[in-house]
């Protein structure tokens, strides 16, 4: 049994994770942020991540990983965003990460065998229209956990996860109706978005052994949406 830490327990690809471990027999710390949890099996804690006095005395002593899932896709044409825009999506996609990693380090290197787990997105490997404020902060998170991966081997792994379009309460308005979630199914050539399972399946290898000689990848669980044509 391994103990695990998921910012952003409560939701999309975060909840399925933390159930896919917890199923596995492992102990999973989760947080929530608006939504409150309190689902067995899970130990559950309140965090908001762009609190600078957030309060981790929570943590456990030891932790074998932790995976960072709060994200936001703000999506307008480039003429409309504002630098606002990129600091607030940096400030809870990158700086959230470095807070809460930074937290989790000393347990993390307790471990002898942890692993970070952090989110990307199809939007920085392939170019798309409106995308500049989440893929900046996307592409910032990969030249992060190369950079960390370097930094903190052996003792602690750092991979990322490159999502396409996923139906969870993230991507809700883009699934809004029918009519849209077959247009993005169609877009990708495994002919449907993905699901919040397929995601947290590719995390949950990232974390645990299965993956422990692995470290500073970027693995793209897309649908073939990045790489095929
Ligand atoms: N869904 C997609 O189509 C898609 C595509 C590409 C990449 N991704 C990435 O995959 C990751 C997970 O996305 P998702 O779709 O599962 O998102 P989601 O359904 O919105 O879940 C996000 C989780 O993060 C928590 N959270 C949000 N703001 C927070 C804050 N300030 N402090 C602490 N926790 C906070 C939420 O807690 P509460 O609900 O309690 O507030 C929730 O548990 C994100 O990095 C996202 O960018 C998603």
């Amino acid at each position: 049994m391994s103990t695990f830490l998921v910012i952003g327990a409560s939701s999309g690809i975060g909840q399925a994770l933390a159930q896919q471990l917890v199923a596995e027999g492992h102990r999973v710390v989760g947080t929530w942020n608006s939504h409150a949890q309190s689902v067995g099996g899970i130990e559950w804690h309140p965090l908001n991540i762009l609190d600078e006095q957030a309060d981790f005395s929570f943590l456990p002593e030891t932790l074998d990983g932790i995976a960072y899932c709060p994200g936001a896709i703000q999506l307008k044409p480039f003429g409309r965003t504002k630098p606002e825009d990129f600091r607030a999506d940096y400030e809870l996609q990158v700086i959230g990460a470095v807070r809460a990693i930074q937290a989790a380090l000393p347990a993390l290197k307790k471990s002898g065998n942890a692993s970070v787990v952090l989110f990307s997105s199809v939007a920085v490997q392939s170019g798309f229209g409106f995308h500049s404020i989440v893929s900046a902060s996307k592409g910032a998170i990969e030249g992060m956990a190369r950079a960390l991966a370097a930094e903190l081997a052996p003792a602690v792994r750092v991979n990322v996860v490159a999502p396409s379009l996923t139906d969870t309460p993230l991507a809700s308005q883009i699934l809004s109706n029918d009519e849209r979630r077959a247009a993005n199914a169609q877009k990708h050539p495994l002919r449907r978005v993905g699901e919040a399972a397929d995601i947290a399946s590719a995390a949950k290898y990232l974390l645990g052994k299965e993956s422990a000689w692995v470290t500073g990848q970027v693995l793209h669980v897309d649908g073939g949406m990045g790489a095929l044509r």
